[in-house]
């Protein structure tokens, strides 16, 4: 998405504004209406202004009423208080619009991020942009809002001026056209100053961001200290804000001087006025009030064209990069397919599986071909990096294929919903969660939105090796696992036998347990493994480990070697083959010997 297209800012405003509008449409129109009578109050300022001036002049040469004085005096005034009662619901409108279009969108961008497949989330490029994309969407807001008042209140107002100073004398009116040049001129070229900006900022802004988590973040802060890293991340961080700072001081510099430039421009085409006011009211072509009407609406209509130019033009061009990025989230393809009951009874097959993670060139995973019977336990084993989590997250359907399928029953998990493939199926990853909720929550987490018959909490945790009335769960399954929120800290081996609690939970057909046992001894670990098997009887269950003492017990043993399935057989008929399990099994032989 880095490299998606950009679209310029008229077709930005095309593709953002039905999806904010559609967001709260009641107040989009009341913004526009109240906007577009602020602009109509704006123009009749003058207007009544120079009635009142000829009314008063009528009344020196003798051709005009007292009256007339008053009842003109009186539109003045109440054109004046319509737009003090504008003023103050403009400047309260935008506020409720914003509130109610942010909250909505926020919800569609949460929606939308469950439905991209999860693969995306792999590749940094991407992550960058959906962080992006989270910023263009608030301003999307801003710039629909923006975007639209350009067209309920400048250009009406100019328009009406111009109209208005064109029945005064013509030429007045080109004059405006004059001013108006300048305001464009820096509109495109901050537009490109700007997303060239926004384009060579995020990625160091996403760098500095993670030097800071590894200075605060509680999971990196102890190493970091003991490390004595805090300077050296530190001195990253700062070199990093510096070139950011860096960037946009040269992006607001040229900017300005754009600016200043255009602006002398504007000055002339200023002076240029003044100029032909003052010989028009000698010549008597224009009027006394008319000349004092142009006179103190003029700088409030320069004061207008700089807001417009500067401000209104500036803000959108700031935030027109970062909308770029929402909509080339919005356009990011979601992981589709039916809904559909998935169905274990005929196991699962894989079927010619090469997967390649974005922005790497050599496959994890090489043509690889097997079937799983329904009930059966099946190992995965191989050296570290050999691929064995890369086939899990096939296997579930988490990831898909880059070439081959991988079939439920006969159901190419390509073809069906997220939902409908995790339906019946657990797992156990390799880095699982520590959530910092109650030790309920932490196990009752898997099940939510689900009907839940895969046991109950004291089962799963019995089964699992322990039990909430341990001393360490002061308060029982109210226990919050986290110190940081007024609970306990616990150790590493603690956490694996809520995970796996928590995987045993949800109900569950087939169940995958991905190697979550680092922080035990291989000993512990057989035991776990064991009783995992024993546990999930009937059903399709998949081990991944690299220690190969735990899966003697598996009815196959799959053994993978640089992506590629070298072996499959039971330990005695692998250990007798005598290739890469036996030579595996022989290096870790002594861990078990106790
Ligand atoms: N998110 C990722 N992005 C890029 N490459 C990855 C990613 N995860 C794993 N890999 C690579 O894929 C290969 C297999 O990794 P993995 O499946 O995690 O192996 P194992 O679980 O057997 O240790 C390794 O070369 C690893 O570097
Ligand atoms: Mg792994």
């Amino acid at each position: 998405m880095s490299k998606g297209k950009k679209q310029g800012a008229l077709s930005v405003f095309r593709t953002v504004f039905p999806i904010v509008f559609h967001s709260a449409p009641g107040t989009y129109i009341a913004l526009e209406i109240v906007s577009f009578l602020h602009a109509l109050a704006f123009v009749g300022l003058p207007i009544f202004f120079q009635r009142l001036f000829s009314v008063a002049e009528h009344l020196v040469n003798g051709s005009a009423t007292i009256s007339n004085v008053i009842f003109a005096i009186s539109l003045l005034a109440l054109v004046n208080i319509f737009w003090q009662v504008i003023n103050a619901t403009e400047n309260f409108i935008p506020i409720v619009y914003e509130e109610k279009t942010k909250g909505k969108l926020a919800r569609d961008m949460q929606d939308k991020i469950a439905r991209l497949s999860p693969l995306d989330f792999e590749d940094t490029g991407k992550l960058d942009d959906i962080n992006k994309a989270e910023q263009g969407k608030n301003n999307a807001v801003d710039y629909v809002i923006r975007f639209s008042w350009i067209f309920s209140f400048y250009i009406p107002y100019f328009g009406l001026m111009g109209w208005y100073f064109a029945t005064l004398k013509p030429i007045l009116a080109v004059l405006i056209l004059l001013i108006f040049t300048p305001s464009f001129l820096a509109y495109i070229a901050r537009i490109q100053i700007f997303s060239k900006l926004e384009d060579k900022s995020a990625p160091l802004r996403r760098e500095s961001e993670y030097y800071q988590a590894c200075i605060v973040d509680r999971e990196y802060f102890k190493e970091t200290r003991l490390l004595g890293a805090y300077g050296y991340f530190e001195k990253l961080r700062q070199e990093n804000i510096r070139l950011i700072n860096d960037l946009s001081f040269k992006a607001n510099l040229k900017s300005k001087l754009y600016e200043a430039g255009l602006k002398i421009i504007t000055v002339l085409g200023y002076v240029g006025i003044l100029l032909l006011l003052f010989y028009s009211v000698l010549d008597r072509s224009i009027s006394v009030g008319a000349f004092a009407s142009i006179l103190a609406t003029i700088t409030y209509l320069f004061f207008l064209m700089d807001e417009l130019a500067s401000q209104i033009v500036g803000d959108l061009t700031k935030n027109w990069g970062t909308i770029n990025n929402y909509i080339n989230f919005l356009n990011l393809n979601e992981r589709g397919g039916v809904e559909q009951k998935t169905d274990f009874s005929n196991g699962i097959e894989a079927r010619n599986v090469s997967f390649t993670y974005p922005a790497k060139t050599t496959p994890a995973l090489k043509n690889i071909s097997f079937s799983i019977k329904p009930g059966e336990t099946v190992a995965i084993v191989g050296e570290n990096g050999s691929g064995k989590s890369t086939l899990i997250k096939l296997l579930t359907g988490i990831y898909l294929p880059s070439q081959g399928e991988v079939y439920f029953g006969g159901t190419n998990t390509g073809t069906i919903t997220k939902s409908s493939l995790f339906a019946n199926m657990s797992a156990i990853f390799q880095k699982f969660q520590q959530y910092k909720m109650t030790l309920e929550e932490n196990i009752g987490i898997s099940a939510t939105g689900q009907r839940q018959d895969g046991g109950s909490l004291d089962g799963v945790c019995q089964l699992s090796g322990f039990s909430p009335g341990d001393p360490v769960f002061s308060n029982g399954y109210e226990t919050v696992l986290s110190r940081e929120f007024g609970g306990v800290d616990l150790s590493g081996g603690a956490w694996q036998r809520i995970a796996i609690a928590r995987g045993l939970y949800r109900t569950h057909e087939m169940i995958v347990l991905d190697e979550p046992t680092a922080a035990i001894d291989p000993i512990e670990e057989t035991r776990v493994y064991h009783q995992f098997a024993q546990i999930s009887q009937g059903k399709i269950a998949v081990i991944v480990t690299h220690r190969l003492g735990s899966v003697r017990l598996a009815d196959r043993i799959f053994v993978l070697k640089q992506g590629e399935l070298v072996e499959s057989g039971t330990h005695e008929e692998l250990l007798n083959y005598g290739g890469e399990y036996a030579r595996l099994y022989k290096s870790q032989e002594q861990w078990y010997m106790r």
